[in-house]
């Protein structure tokens, strides 16, 4: 794929965020069955349901600009996902996985909004119209909202006892 113009530029990001939530959809499943805290075990499961209605979203942003929904690998969520593999082998405590879920969550959500602002910036350069940065939005806002709700439960008091249990 030869990269000339911003529209090209746009479908070559739109297809790696389509990887990306997509990979990201087992990944939070793993998540959501792997974290020891029930509660944020819940919200990586909410989430997963949540990223795979974003999924069908960059699919209607794909139809409204003619392009077949295809994946370019990310290099970055590959990265996080190496990251996880090796945190695994080397982890011996369980409780230590929720300290480091949250942050990996974290870390992850905040790739994805980048990633979504960068593709509206494009879009309205290219002047898209609502049928294709809405979907876009919309994902944004989840992203956006799910961040803030990772930030404050890193925050709250039963992810410090947590940590301060394994001191
Ligand atoms: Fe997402
Ligand atoms: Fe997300």
């Amino acid at each position: 794929m030869t990269l000339e113009t911003s529209r090209d530029l746009f479908v070559y990001n739109l297809k790696e965020m389509y990887y990306i939530e997509n990979q990201l959809v087992e990944m939070l499943d793993e998540l959501a069955s792997d974290t020891p805290d029930e509660k944020l075990a819940k919200g990586f499961a909410d989430h997963r349901d949540e990223t795979r209605r974003q999924v069908e979203r960059l699919e209607t942003v794909f139809r409204e600009i003619h392009e077949t929904p295809e994946t370019i690998e990310s290099g970055v969520l590959d990265g996080l996902k190496r990251d996880h593999e090796e945190f695994k082998r080397e982890v011996t405590s369980n409780d230590l996985k929720t300290p480091y879920h949250l942050a990996a969550g974290i870390k992850t959500e905040r790739m994805e909004i980048t990633g979504y602002q960068g593709l509206i910036m494009l879009a309205n350069e290219i002047d898209f119209d609502g049928d294709v940065k809405g979907p876009l939005k919309e994902n944004l806002d989840e992203e956006e909202d799910t961040l803030q709700t990772l930030t404050t439960m890193q925050k709250g008091s039963n992810i410090k006892k947590a940590i301060q249990n394994l001191l």
